[in-house]
């Protein structure tokens, strides 16, 4: 088992990429703090994990909270005693252009990407500080190297998240902290069903999206999280400040 004895705490943990990466590492023995405002989200991660014969707790509630950040690392480091690997998966896009992105929804859009991403680090570091190292993994989006049109807040943010994600892994490379971002491409999740939905014609969308793909098809969470696994082991001992594109070809054409 590639985690066993070691601590997570994933963001996002409701659905999607955060689930089964949270599944995933929980099969490879790890503790997992699974973390989102979806309670129902969560029970289910639960139910998957408890089923794998894994161990993890749940903590309900919204990632740009700084209080609930806090008090969720204080109470796993409580129980643990350590935390090896933060996952910050959770996210979510509002669509439109500069036009007509909504300030509120362009501000909510900042709030839990960047927002969440940053809050989550400032309280897992010291503790990975203390303890010699951990690894933190981040969410971007091939969409932040690419470009792509309509989504401008969250292509944005996404962006603010490579960044983050390189200056973290200088700041704190010497404490044995590895800091690496994922871009996946467009992967089938309920994330990706809504951000089609938001189209007047959400099949032709659907379409050109899954053949922007070189591979002509959308990836599956449990894909992404095979590279989060990969990210949180020691297998990745000397990765740290890169972007791990997870995305079918997206990029290469
Ligand atoms: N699905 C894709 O195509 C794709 C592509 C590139 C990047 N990503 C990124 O991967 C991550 C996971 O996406 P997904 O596709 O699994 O989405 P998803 O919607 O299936 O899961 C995201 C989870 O985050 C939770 N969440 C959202 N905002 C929250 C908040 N403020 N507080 C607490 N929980 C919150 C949701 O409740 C949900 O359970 C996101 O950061 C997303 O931007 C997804």
């Amino acid at each position: 088992m590639r985690l066993a004895g070691r601590t997570a705490i994933v963001t996002g943990a409701g659905s999607g990429i955060g689930r089964a990466s949270a599944v995933l590492f929980a099969k490879e023995g790890a503790f997992v703090g699974l973390v989102d405002r979806d309670r129902t989200g969560l029970q289910e991660t639960l139910v998957a994990i408890e089923g794998a014969k894994g161990e993890a707790s749940m903590h309900v509630g919204d990632v740009s909270e700084a209080d609930f950040a806090k008090d969720t690392v204080g109470g796993v480091m409580a129980r643990r005693g350590r935390l090896d690997v933060l996952m910050a998966a959770a996210g979510f896009s509002c669509g439109g252009t500069v036009l007509t992105t909504d300030p509120a929804d362009w501000d909510a859009v900042f709030r839990t990407n960047v927002g969440g991403t940053w809050l989550w680090s400032r309280a897992a570091v010291p503790e990975m500080q203390r303890q010699g190292g951990g690894s933190i993994i981040t969410l971007a989006s091939q969409l932040a190297i690419a470009g792509g049109r309509g989504n401008s807040a969250y292509i944005a943010a996404k962006g603010a998240i490579i960044s983050l994600t390189r200056t973290m892994a200088l700041d704190f490379a010497t404490d044995g902290i590895r800091v690496n971002a994922i871009a996946p491409g467009a992967i089938d999740t309920p994330m990706l069903r809504r951000s089609f939905a938001r189209h007047a014609d959400p099949e032709l969308v659907r379409e050109a999206s899954r053949d922007r793909h070189a591979m002509k098809r959308f990836g599956r969470a449990e894909e992404v999280a095979e590279t989060a696994l990969h990210l949180a082991s020691d297998a990745s001992s000397f990765t740290t400040g890169t972007v791990m594109v997870v995305d079918g070809g997206w990029l290469a054409a």
